[in-house]
């Protein structure tokens, strides 16, 4: 790839401070240090109305301003990083409703990296989510505990050596992905 990938994250807490943002930040870091131009869609700066089914594969037409900058920075993203923490053994209701505003034209064969926090629930749900919507999951994963973070009652800050050199992996084999992708082939017919 000649361009810098460009990696869209979206944490799905609007908690604050969130474990789940600070665990997303804390990947944008290593992905920006690899040479990726990353941004990251604030659920809590930039909030998305409920997906209305009218506008099921026209996100570009919805009234609302964010949903359409939303669904635009979806299509420009090469790649991925979806997070939420555990709710009632899922991942939250805003992520799901922010992906059910977008679609398979949106995120088809673009790689995605997820991290949960508080349990594995979240990245196996949103492992079968993406695949209806025609993005590769990488194959490696970050669920993280309070422990792995500082900074309790202010802004949260990952800080354990093992999950740090987790995200160093995470980060690569997601770039690496976005390379691989990339350059698929179209396969020549038989005749
Ligand atoms: C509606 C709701 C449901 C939750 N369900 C669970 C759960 O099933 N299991 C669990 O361990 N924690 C559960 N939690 C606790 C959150 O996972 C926990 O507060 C987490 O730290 C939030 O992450 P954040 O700081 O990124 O928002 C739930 C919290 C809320 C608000």
């Amino acid at each position: 790839m000649r361009n810098s990938p460009s990696v869209l994250m979206i944490a799905g807490s609007i908690r604050r401070p969130s474990y789940t943002r600070a665990l997303i930040r804390a990947v944008g870091e290593v992905l920006e240090r690899n040479g990726a131009d990353v941004c990251e869609w604030d659920l809590v700066k930039n909030p998305l109305p409920i997906a209305d089914p009218e506008y099921d594969g026209i996100p570009h037409e919805y009234p609302d301003d964010n949903v359409r900058l939303f669904a635009k920075m979806v299509e420009q993203a090469n790649a991925f990083v979806l997070g939420s923490p555990v709710y009632h053994n899922s991942y939250t209701g805003v992520l799901k409703n922010a992906l059910d505003l977008v679609g398979d034209p949106q995120f088809e064969n673009k790689p995605v990296g997820l991290v949960a926090h508080k349990g594995v629930q979240p990245l196996d749900h949103l492992r079968i989510v993406m695949r209806s919507l025609g993005a590769p999951v990488i194959t490696a994963q970050i669920a993280t505990l309070r422990d792995h973070y500082t900074g309790r009652e202010g802004d949260y800050q990952l800080n354990d050596a093992r999950v740090l050199q987790r995200v160093e992996l995470f980060a690569q084999e997601l770039l690496e992905w976005v390379e691989r992708f990339a350059v698929r082939e179209i396969p020549v017919p038989i005749r």
